[in-house]
C-alpha cells in the first residue's frame, strides 16, 4: 500500500488512540498465567498483538474479543499445552521475548519462531540468562530466532537468577522475571537505567511480590516466586504513548495544529518524547492526570511551535527508545542541531534505526550526519520533502515518514505502508479525521 501525504492542512479536533502495545502484549500473557477470567479493555487489536494471540491459542488457552475488550480464561502456569507446531511470533519481538520466558516458566517444551525480520533480531540477550537459571533453550546458528525450548517438570524449579543486563531492555527483564516465577528463591535483574516497568506494575497487581530498589550499579527488580496463584486482570489500558507520539510531531510541524488526544498511557518511562519536545519548546500541556489500572495517564493537548534542536544522550535515550524515528523528524523541523548520542540499540530494531533514518531524512533533503551510536541533524525549520520513502519494513518509520510529509513544503509518498498496521492500524483514520489529506493506494 502507498500513502500520498499532502502537507500544509492543520491538524484539530479531539480523538481516543488504541491501547498501549506493550501493555497490551502484557495483558494477553499475564492473564494466562493467572487462573481465572481476565477482563482488558481498549486492548490494541494490530499486527504484533494478533501474534501473541495466535500462539495463546496454539497453546491451547482460550481467549475472545469483544470488540476492543480482551477476555482471557486463563489456566495458570500449570495449565499451558505444548503446541503442535513453531509458535509464530510474526514480526513481534515482544512477543517472542516474553512468551519465551513464560513457556520456560511453564516448562512445556515449544520453538518460537517468525518472519525473516525476526529472525534476524537478537536473542542471545534471553539466551544466555536463561541458560544461567538451567533453562534447555538453544538459538539458531548466529544466535536468532527460531528459539527451540526443552520440557522441564514443573516439581524441578529453575535456579534463582543474579543478574546484570548488558543493555536496559524491558523485553529482556520481562523474560527473565517471567522465568523466575518457576525459580527456587527470589531472582535479582539489575539495569544500567530503568527500561518501561509495566510488568513490575502488572505482575505486583496479580498478587506477584515485586520489589523495585537501587544498587550502585544501577535500578534492580527482585521476584519472588509465587507460593500459590496468579489473580486475574481487571484493566482498562490507556492509550499508547508511542501512537501519540506521531500526532504530537505532527500536530507541532503543521502550522494552526492543535489537538487534544484523550487517555494517554504516561507512564514516566515511557515519556521522555514529551519532555525532549517541550525543552525543544514545544506547546504541550498534560491535562486530567489520573491513575488507569496502576498507570499513570491524562490528556495531552498540543499545538505547533517553533522547534529548536537538543541533544539527547545517556540514560535519556531509553526512555524514548521506541520514539527516535519521529523525534528526528521533530528535529529536521527544528532550527539548529539536535544530536543523538549512546542509542546504538536502535540499530537492533524493527530496522537498523540509525541507517534507515539517515538514509530517508537525507532523501527528504534534510541535513544529517550518522554515528555509530546515533545522529546528529542540522534544522532549518523547514523540511523540502518530495522523494519516495521507504520505511525499510519498520512500522514506526513509515508512520514517523508520514508525519514528515504533513510539514514537509512537497507531498510526500510512503510505500510499503501496510507494515504500520503491526502497531497503530488506525493511524491514517486518526490523522484524516484531524483534517490530514492522506490518499492509500494498493
Ligand atoms: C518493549 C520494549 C522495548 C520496545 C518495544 C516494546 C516492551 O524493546 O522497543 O517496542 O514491550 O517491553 P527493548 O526491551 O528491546 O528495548
Amino acid at each position: 500500500m502507498k500513502l500520498t501525504i499532502h502537507s500544509g492542512r492543520p491538524l484539530q479536533g479531539e480523538v481516543n488512540l488504541p491501547g498501549d502495545k506493550s501493555l497490551s502484549h502484557r495483558a494477553a500473557l499475564f492473564a494466562a498465567l493467572a487462573n481465572g477470567e481476565s477482563l482488558a479493555e481498549n486492548f490494541l487489536v494490530s499486527g504484533v498483538t494478533a501474534a501473541m494471540l495466535r500462539a495463546l491459542t496454539a497453546m491451547k488457552i482460550a481467549w475472545t474479543l469483544e470488540g476492543t475488550t480482551l477476555i482471557v480464561h486463563g489456566p495458570g502456569l500449570d495449565g499451558f499445552q505444548p503446541a503442535r507446531e513453531a509458535l509464530d511470533c510474526g514480526n513481534s519481538a515482544t512477543t517472542l521475548r516474553l512468551l519465551a520466558g513464560a513457556v520456560i516458566a511453564a516448562g512445556i517444551p515449544a520453538v518460537l519462531d517468525g518472519s525473516p525480520g525476526l529472525r534476524r533480531r537478537p536473542m542471545e540477550r534471553i539466551v544466555h540468562p536463561l541458560q544461567l537459571m538451567g533453562a534447555e533453550i538453544t538459538a539458531a546458528d548466529g544466535g536468532g530466532a527460531p528459539l527451540r525450548l526443552s520440557e522441564r517438570s514443573r516439581s524441578e524449579p529453575l535456579k534463582a537468577l543474579q543478574y546484570t543486563l548488558p543493555v536496559a531492555s524491558a523485553q529482556v527483564k520481562t523474560c527473565l522475571m517471567l522465568a523466575a516465577l518457576a525459580g527456587d528463591g527470589p531472582s535479582t535483574l539489575v539495569e544500567p537505567s530503568l527500561s518501561r516497568n509495566h510488568s513490575e506494575r502488572m505482575l505486583s497487581s496479580q498478587g506477584v511480590e515485586v520489589r523495585a530498589f537501587q544498587t550502585p550499579g544501577g535500578p534492580a527488580v527482585e521476584i519472588t516466586p509465587p507460593d500459590g496463584h496468579l489473580a486475574p486482570l481487571r484493566m482498562k489500558i490507556p492509550g499508547d504513548f508511542s501512537a501519540a507520539a506521531f500526532l504530537l510531531v505532527a500536530a507541532l510541524a503543521v502550522p494552526g495544529s492543535d489537538i487534544l488526544l484523550h487517555h494517554i498511557g504516561l507512564n514516566p518511562t515511557r515519556t521522555g518524547l514529551l519532555s525532549a519536545l517541550q525543552e525543544m519548546g514545544a506547546d504541550i500541556a498534560v491535562l486530567n492526570s489520573h491513575e488507569s489500572s496502576g498507570e499513570p495517564a491524562g490528556d495531552l493537548r498540543v499545538r505547533h511551535s517553533r522547534l529548536h534542536g537538543l541533544t539527547i544522550s545517556g540514560s535519556r535515550v531509553v526512555d524514548m527508545i521506541d520514539e527516535f524515528p519521529v523525534f528526528a523528524v521533530a528535529a529536521a523541523f527544528a532550527e539548529g542541531r539536535t544530536e543523538v548520542s549512546d542509542a546504538r540499540e536502535l540499530r537492533f530494531k524493527e530496522s537498523d534505526r540509525i541507517s534507515a533514518l539517515c538514509a530517508e531524512l537525507r532523501a527528504q533533503g534534510v541535513a544529517v550526519t550518522e554515528k555509530p551510536d546515533g545522529f546528529i541533524i542540522e534544522g532549518s525549520g523547514a523540511v523540502h520533502g518530495g522523494a519516495a520513502a521507504d520505511p525499510h519494513g519498520d512500522h514506526r518509520l513509515a508512520m514517523s515518514l508520514a508525519v514528515m510529509g504533513l510539514g514537509a513544503s512537497q507531498s510526500l509518498a510512503v510505500q510499503g505502508a501496510e507494515i504500520i498496521g503491526e502497531s497503530f492500524p488506525e493511524f491514517v483514520g486518526t490523522l484524516q479525521s484531524l483534517g490530514a489529506r492522506i490518499e492509500q493506494t494498493l
